[in-house]
């Protein structure tokens, strides 16, 4: 109901709307789940599946996210300074490939109101992340990115490293192992100098779009640096033939279920290559309990889903859920940690 109402509105009209609504959502009593409980390299979770990156870019309303019954909350991207994003229009429905394009440009709020925001929070409350970027117009990203973990790593329970969006000019770039390389380092150290508290666990979030090349050169990098894990994957640049919407030629990021297959693919490549090392965040075209089953059978420790929202309402959280429960008892697992990468176990077998 909430899907066919909101989609009367303008892409990003709706989306202002669900974040309205999102944020007055108060704790509600949740059905125990002890079968789905994981954990995110080291975080508790008491299920799988979380809220991607760009839905709460600034962090106004992940308490409510949280209540609604999400695992956790990725917030941002974040960047140093605040900053417009690119000119509207800027997100598209692609209604027949139940998909969408956005060209966002990491509009937010920058990092000094989003700290305030997250210095707020009860972390008891649940697990929220920080996604973290570089301003369009910064003359130096690495420091961008110091900035992010330096002032929001002692506020979240985990970082992302955000190399993979297609809308700000050359950030995709620093994915070249080249330049990975010492960004990677610079982080890792900077996060073991801050002599108070606990590290965060420290993620790296990849576009679909790698080469074979370039995916066996981040599993190297990532492991060589110590990061804890990759999230994977951001939106594609790719446009697959079987887009019909007149919206498949706008420029930008394309999301939801065109993305499924190539992300979980790509997902299942990068969990072999790692063999457990790294923790592993499944996303991209998640719409139904199968598809989240997938990902956790190829690899990923949890989920995130953003485009499924728009397409199934609110009400798919629940449906994952519940699905989730019967697709262990269909393959007679206890626990959902029993499937986590079992698709790699059985082809290697
Ligand atoms: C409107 C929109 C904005 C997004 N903004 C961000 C962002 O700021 N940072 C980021 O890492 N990913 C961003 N994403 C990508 C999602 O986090 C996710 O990786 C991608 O949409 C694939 O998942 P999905 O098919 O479930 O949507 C955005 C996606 C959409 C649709």
């Amino acid at each position: 109901m909430f899907a066919a109402l909101a989609h009367r509105l303008p892409p990003e009209t709706a989306h202002g709307l669900a974040l309205w609504c999102a944020r007055a959502i108060p704790p509600l009593p949740r059905r125990p789940r002890p079968r789905l409980a994981t954990a995110l390299a080291g975080l508790p979770l008491p299920h799988p599946v979380g809220l991607a990156a760009g839905f709460d870019k600034n962090a106004v309303a992940f308490r409510g996210l949280l209540n609604f019954g999400f695992a956790f909350v990725e917030v941002g991207t974040v960047t140093p300074r605040p900053q417009p994003g690119n000119p509207p229009p800027r997100l598209f429905r692609l209604v027949e490939d139940r998909a969408l394009v956005n060209r966002m440009g990491f509009n937010n709020d920058g990092i000094e109101a989003v700290a305030a925001r997250l210095a707020r929070r009860d972390r008891a409350a649940g697990v929220v992340g920080a996604n973290i970027g570089v301003n369009r117009d910064s003359p130096d990203p690495i420091s961008d990115y110091l900035t992010g973990i330096e002032r929001l790593g002692p506020l979240v329970d985990y970082l992302v490293v955000n190399v993979s969006s297609p809308n700000t000019p050359g950030l995709r770039d620093w994915q070249r192992p080249e330049r990975l390389a010492p960004l990677l380092s610079a982080l890792v150290r900077r996060l073991g100098e801050r002599e108070t508290g606990r590290r965060p666990p420290l993620f790296l979030k990849i576009a679909p779009d790698l080469d074979p090349a370039g995916e066996e050169a981040i599993v190297t990098l990532a492991l060589d640096a110590g990061i804890d894990g990759l999230v994977v994957a951001n939106t594609t640049i790719a446009r697959p033939p079987s887009l019909r919407s007149p919206w498949r030629e706008e420029p930008g990021g394309l999301s939801g279920d065109p993305l499924f297959a190539p992300s979980t693919e790509l997902l299942r490549r990068i969990a072999r290559r790692a063999r457990g090392r790294l923790a592993l965040v499944g996303v991209g075209g998640i719409d139904s309990p199968e598809r989240a089953y997938a990902k956790i059978r190829a690899g990923a420790c949890a989920v995130q889903l953003y485009t499924g929202l728009v397409y199934e309402g609110p009400g798919l959280l629940r449906r994952i859920l519940d699905g989730l429960e019967r697709l262990l008892d269909r393959d007679r697992l206890d626990r959902l940690d029993q499937a986590i990468g079992l698709d790699l176990e059985a082809r290697a077998g």
